[in-house]
C-alpha cells in the first residue's frame, strides 16, 4: 500500500490533471485506487464526474469529523474511488488549527484501509491541508510546467517537506518531479530540465507529459483522458508515466 501526494504551491501546473489520471491508469491496472480531493476548488471531483455539491460525506468530514473512510468514498465510472472535495475544505482548514492533532487527521483517517494505492490532490498552498496530506503518504510526485519561473517556490515546498519529515514523517520520500505541458521544441524545456536535473538528480520521471487538448477537454466530460480519448497522447503519457512510477517507486 502506498499513499502519494500530488504537489506543488504553484497554481496550474498540472497537479490534478496529474492525479486523476495516476487514479484512473493505475486502476486500469487492476489495483484497488483511492483519489483523495483536498482541494476546495473540487476540480478532482469534477473531473471525475462527481458532482460536488451533492456530496453527502466528503473530505473535509474525513479530516473534521472522524468520519469512517468507507462512507466517504464514492465510486466513479474511472473505477477509482474518490473522497470528494468541496468548498468546505476551506472551513475544514480553520478548523483543523484548533484541533489537537491537526496535522495528522488525515492520516488517522486512512489507517487500516483496504487500497493497493491512494492518490491525493493537493491545493496551490502549503497550508494544513497540504500538511495532512504530506503526514499521510510515503511519497510525493511534484508536477513541475516547463516555463520560466517553473522551479520558483520549490525551495519553500521543500523546506515544508523537510518540516513534515522532522517532525511527522522521517520517511517521507520525493518519489519524483514530472514535467507536464511539455513541449519538445522550446529552448526553455531544455533549460527547465537541466534545472530540475541538477537540483533532483536521478528523481526526475524520465515520462513527459506533453501539450494535449485531449487533457484539457476529459474533465468537462468528468472523465479521465485514459476514458475520454485512450489513444491521445496524453492519455498514452499518462499511461506510460503510471508504468515507470511503478517500476521505479511502488512495484
Ligand atoms: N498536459 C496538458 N496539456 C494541456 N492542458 C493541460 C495539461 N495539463 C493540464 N492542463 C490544463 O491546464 C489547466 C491547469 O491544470 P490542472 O488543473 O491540472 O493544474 P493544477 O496544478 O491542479 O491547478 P491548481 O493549482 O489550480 O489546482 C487545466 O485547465 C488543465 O486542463
Ligand atoms: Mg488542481
Amino acid at each position: 500500500m502506498r499513499v502519494v501526494a500530488v504537489t506543488n504551491q504553484k497554481g496550474g501546473v498540472g497537479k490534478t490533471t496529474t492525479a486523476v489520471n495516476m487514479a484512473a491508469a493505475f486502476a486500469a491496472t487492476g489495483r484497488k485506487t483511492l483519489l483523495i480531493d483536498l482541494d476546495p476548488q473540487g476540480n478532482a471531483t469534477t473531473g471525475s464526474g462527481i458532482d460536488k455539491t451533492e456530496i453527502p460525506f466528503s473530505s473535509y468530514d474525513l479530516l473534521t469529523h472522524n468520519a469512517p473512510l468507507a462512507s466517504c468514498a464514492h465510486k466513479t465510472e474511472g473505477h477509482y474511488d474518490l473522497v470528494a472535495g468541496n468548498g468546505d475544505l476551506t472551513a475544514a482548514e480553520i478548523e483543523l488549527l484548533s484541533t489537537d492533532n491537526r496535522q495528522t487527521q488525515l492520516k488517522q483517517a486512512l489507517d487500516g484501509n483496504p487500497y493497493d494505492i491512494i492518490v491525493i490532490d493537493c491545493p496551490p498552498s502549503l497550508n494544513m491541508l497540504t500538511v495532512n496530506a504530506l503526514v499521510a503518504a510515503q511519497g510525493i510526485v511534484i508536477p513541475v510546467q516547463c516555463e520560466f519561473y517553473a522551479l520558483e517556490g520549490l525551495a519553500s515546498l521543500l523546506e515544508t517537506i523537510e518540516a513534515v519529515r522532522e517532525g511527522f514523517n522521517p520517511t517521507l520520500e520525493i518519489d519524483g518531479v514530472l514535467r507536464t505541458m511539455y513541449d519538445p521544441r522550446s529552448a526553455l524545456t531544455a533549460e527547465v530540465s537541466r534545472q530540475i536535473r541538477e537540483y533532483f538528480k536521478s528523481k526526475m520521471f524520465s515520462t513527459v507529459i506533453p501539450r494535449n487538448v485531449r487533457l484539457a477537454e476529459a474533465p468537462s466530460h468528468g472523465q479521465s483522458v485514459i476514458h475520454y480519448d485512450r489513444r491521445s497522447r496524453g492519455a498514452i503519457s499518462y499511461l506510460a508515466f503510471a508504468g515507470e512510477y511503478f517500476r521505479k517507486v511502488a512495484a
